[in-house]
């Protein structure tokens, strides 16, 4: 079974959307484990303390790197063979192909971290850096779930058409999945291409391909 560790402030971040859709079936079906790890429990003074001011000055708080560090340990002491990844808006950009290498791995591990990032020094003790895209979001913890996410689909016997995931590996080249039609064929005076009506599965193909190639050229 592929495990996921997420280390965080926010557990409760996780609950919902992974009590839903796919995540959901995949963790009932044994696919697919997911443990939380509160970073805070391993804050050693009195207060529980996770962040402090920067050295030099400016706003904000960033985690302190003991807590983090413990609980980094905690997660590579239950699982040795884990791969940690640090979210952050600094890392690199989180990809198709990232996530196909994941489920390659017997598990992840995945840190969130609040406030204004992380001391410098917790980098060391990752294994990777991975940022969701160029914007701040107030936490690793929405990046961390989509990451989970995107990884969870595709493990094997997760969607129910394995044409789905294969797919997907249109997405991993750079090339955008093409438009799609259900009913009604006339929806406020809009229509479905004719071709997709003619039942010529070999034009749908080439159709569907060039959608595809003209809509990643257009979204570059
Ligand atoms: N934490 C805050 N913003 C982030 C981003 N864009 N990607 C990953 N982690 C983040």
């Amino acid at each position: 079974m592929f495990y996921a560790q997420l280390l965080t402030l926010f557990p409760e971040f996780f609950d919902s959307p992974l009590s839903c859709s796919i995540p959901s079936r995949a963790i009932a079906a044994g696919i697919v484990s997911v443990e939380t790890i509160q970073i805070r429990d391993f804050a050693t003074d009195k207060h529980h303390k996770v962040d402090d001011s920067p050295y030099g000055g400016g706003p904000g708080m960033l985690m302190k790197p003991e807590p983090v560090v413990a609980s980094i340990r905690a997660a590579r002491e239950k699982h040795p063979d884990t791969h940690v990844v640090m979210l952050t808006p600094s890392g690199a950009r989180f990809t198709q192909a990232k996530a196909l290498e994941f489920t390659e791995k017997p598990g992840i591990t995945l840190l969130s971290g609040r406030y204004e990032g992380f001391d410098e020094r917790i980098c060391d003790y990752v294994d990777e850096e991975l940022s969701l895209g160029d914007y701040v979001l107030s936490g690793g913890e929405p990046a961390a779930l989509c990451v989970l996410d995107a990884v969870i689909r595709l493990l094997p016997d997760v969607l129910g058409s394995p044409e789905s995931a294969v797919l997907d590996s249109f997405t991993e080249e750079g090339i955008l999945d093409w438009p799609h039609y259900t009913r009604p064929e006339l929806f406020e005076g809009k229509g479905v291409p004719e071709v997709l009506l003619s039942g010529n599965h070999a034009e749908i193909g080439k159709w569907r391909r060039a959608q595809a190639i003209q809509r990643s050229k257009n979204r570059d």
